[in-house]
């Protein structure tokens, strides 16, 4: 056995020598103490899962009571708007640029626009989504909004660069729930790339992380490869309701990575 943790324990069986050879036994047992605190610290209630059944840009999307419905998963719920707003703020300066990703119940849309934008464009997969998000954009008041229909991976390129990139998007079927959400180090690692070729020198890409009140090493580690600096915002006071399928904390953290490391 190699430790006991409060909840579990681990077995540690390498099968080559060299994996403990060359360290001697303190700073062996730190870096394996240390694995061992991460992974228990991030471990969370889950909850069960309905399958995604038909692909989100497919699928037809239903707001019920405050709650978008989309492939029968909850995507999300206006209890959230701290969490919006959090990002919002991240990414908005007066006159500034913004690429946001996913337009949802469009509330975080909502506070970058009381912000006042010079350009604001917004990439959502779903169809009908997108419907709705051109309805909100002619509405009075909103300014240099455009809504772009299609899958950020199909349109982004031509899109220019923003001072602010905000994404909020959800897994668009189950390869993207194996490959995004259980394999990555957060949901977004996989738009870590675009995000930074789409972000103007020195400006500010945002999104929130599922490790509640932390963000990982790995995580550090994918966000430096490209990004040169990232702080970490704690957004409190969250309140699901007892009967929200998808969530399971009542704070979050919110990322903001700064200044695109280019090749
Ligand atoms: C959680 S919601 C966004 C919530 C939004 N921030 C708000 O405040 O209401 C996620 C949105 O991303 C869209 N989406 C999912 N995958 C996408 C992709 N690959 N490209 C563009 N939009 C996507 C979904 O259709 C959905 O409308």
């Amino acid at each position: 056995m190699l430790r006991r943790a409060a909840k579990f324990e681990v077995t540690l069986n390498p099968t080559t020598q060299s994996l403990l050879d060359p360290m001697s036994a303190e700073p062996r047992q730190f870096l394996l103490d240390r694995a061992l605190d991460e992974a228990a610290a991030g471990m969370v209630p889950g909850a069960a899962r309905p399958r995604i059944d038909t692909a989100i840009d497919a699928a037809a999307p239903a707001v019920v009571d405050g709650t978008l419905l989309v492939s029968g998963q909850e995507v999300m719920q206006t209890w959230e708007a701290p969490l919006m707003r959090a990002l919002a703020q991240a990414v908005t300066a007066r006159g500034s640029t913004v690429l946001e990703i996913g337009f949802g119940l469009g509330l975080s849309a909502g506070f970058v626009q009381e912000v006042g934008p010079a350009r604001h464009v917004i990439v959502e997969a779903n169809p009908r989504t997108a419907e709705v998000a051109g309805q909100w954009a002619r509405a009075d008041g909103r300014r240099g909004v455009e809504i772009v229909t299609g899958r950020w991976q199909d349109v982004l390129s031509g899109l220019g660069r923003f001072d602010g990139v905000l994404f909020d998007t959800y897994p668009m079927d189950e390869t993207e729930v194996d490959e995004y959400v259980m394999r990555d180090a957060t949901f977004a690692e996989h738009f870590f790339a675009p995000a930074a070729a789409a972000l103007a020198d020195g400006g500010a890409f945002t999104y929130y992380s599922n490790e509640i009140d932390s963000v990982s090493r790995r995580h550090q580690r994918a966000l430096l490869r490209h990004f040169r600096t990232f702080g970490v915002q704690i957004v409190d006071g969250l309140r699901p309701p007892e009967d929200c399928s998808y969530w399971w904390a009542s704070s979050m953290a919110v990322i903001v990575a700064r200044g695109p490391r280019r090749a």
